[in-house]
């Protein structure tokens, strides 16, 4: 079965899409697995690492995704369709075409600004059926579960109805954090929201928390101190995981805009950022596919 690993907490920076970057190379650049991304953030930040989005002239600084490389060829088949296939399209009962990328390995869902606030705006009433349940139904589709080992989700610094729809989806959670008080509150969020779906999980199919990636860690007392207390702290501390990711200037150079198509595994293999990347998802790697 495809695994599933989302990448999730409600505090903001604190590094979703960076852990959701490197792992969408590490798997198709080290490992050679076929991975899906899927950004339901509708920041669309791991959208834009993979793929040139344009803004949306409708919703002020929006993103969305560009029209798709096939759409002379599909259009024949569905002449209805305007040519932007996103991940909110499932929450509107339409079918997605992901867009491949540089990565020979990496295809991407991408985020639509604009229908993923709709869809998080979605009426009480209506989120189980709407929101909820479908990210999971998409991912279970028999040809997708087919075409990938691995689907990668990034979220939006929230709880709201599309993280619950991703957590509802995953077989594996991480939790990056910085070691700050309102990053440390985050996590007991995010740990509450994976027990309560753990516990309803049917036995067939876990929900298991890879662990809590300390990231962005600074030479300092205060990052020291706050990362041994968590590490101790009850329930929680069995949860951090062993090795971090400090704060490098590599690390967001190599997010920004003009370094598209660079990866930090291509650097080096002695260069000590992409040492410490690499530790961080072959320990992630390993508790995903323990067999391998
Ligand atoms: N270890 C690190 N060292 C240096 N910069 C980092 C590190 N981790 C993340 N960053 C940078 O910090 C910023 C926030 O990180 P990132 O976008 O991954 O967080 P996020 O949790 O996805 O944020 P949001 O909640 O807004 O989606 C980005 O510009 C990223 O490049
Ligand atoms: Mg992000």
């Amino acid at each position: 079965m495809t695994k599933i690993i989302v990448a999730a907490t409600n505090k903001g920076g604190d590094g979703k899409t960076k852990t959701s970057i490197l792992l969408a190379e590490y798997l198709t650049i080290i490992k050679k697995k076929r991975v899906l991304a899927i950004d339901l953030d509708p920041q669309c930040n791991f959208s834009h690492k993979f793929l040139d989005m344009e803004i949306d002239p409708v919703e002020s600084q929006g993103k969305m995704p560009p029209i798709h490389p096939s759409y002379t060829e599909e259009k024949k088949i569905n002449p209805e369709w305007n040519g932007r296939s996103s991940i909110a399209d499932i929450f509107y009962g339409e079918s997605v075409l992901p867009y491949s990328t540089h990565l020979n390995l990496l295809d991407i869902a991408p985020g639509y600004a604009m229908k993923l606030l709709e869809a998080e705006a979605v009426r009480k009433s209506e989120v189980r059926n709407k929101v909820h349940h479908q990210l999971h139904l998409f991912i279970s589709d028999p040809t997708l579960q087919e075409a990938y080992d691995i689907v990668l989700i990034d979220t939006a610094p929230s709880k709201g109805p599309l993280t619950v729809s991703a957590v509802k989806a995953a077989s594996h959670i991480v939790i990056p954090s910085q070691m700050e008080q309102n990053s440390i509150h985050g996590i007991y969020g995010m740990l509450q929201l994976w027990k309560q779906e753990a516990l309803q999980r049917d036995k067939s199919y876990p929900l298991e928390l890879i662990g809590i990636l300390p990231n962005k860690i600074r030479d300092v007392n205060l990052h020291k101190d706050l990362l041994n207390e968590l590490r101790q702290a009850e329930f929680i501390g069995d949860y951090v995981m062993e090795d971090k990711l400090k704060l490098r200037s590599i690390y967001a150079e190599f997010d920004a805009e003009e370094s598209n198509s660079d990866s930090i595994f291509n650097l080096s293999d002695k260069n000590v950022a992409r040492e410490e990347a690499m530790k961080v998802c072959d320990f992630i790697y390993k508790k995903v596919f323990p067999n391998d």
